[in-house]
């Protein structure tokens, strides 16, 4: 199903793209600009972005896995220091 008719982009692709993310890097945040970068397109309109994060949040590689938590949050706080 297209979600994105700006780009066409369909749920596949955009499961495709957030497993990819997923087993590249498991403690990644991703976001839909991410999705979009990876897809090598650019949100237009933006008028798919709400049904887009839907999809993003149905796929079962979308939530950091607890185990990869706590390396996140180290990561993100090293900065502040
Ligand atoms: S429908 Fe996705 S950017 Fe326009």
């Amino acid at each position: 199903m297209i979600i994105c008719h700006c780009n066409a982009i369909t749920d596949r692709d955009i499961r495709a793209a957030v497993d990819w993310m997923r087993a590249a890097d498991p403690g990644t945040l991703i976001t839909t600009g991410k999705v979009f970068r990876a897809l090598g397109r650019r949100s237009q309109c933006g008028g798919c972005l709400p049904l887009f994060l839907d999809t993003m949040q149905q796929c079962d590689s979308f939530v950091i896995p607890m185990h990869e938590r706590g390396e996140t949050r180290r990561a993100a706080t090293q900065g502040e220091e």
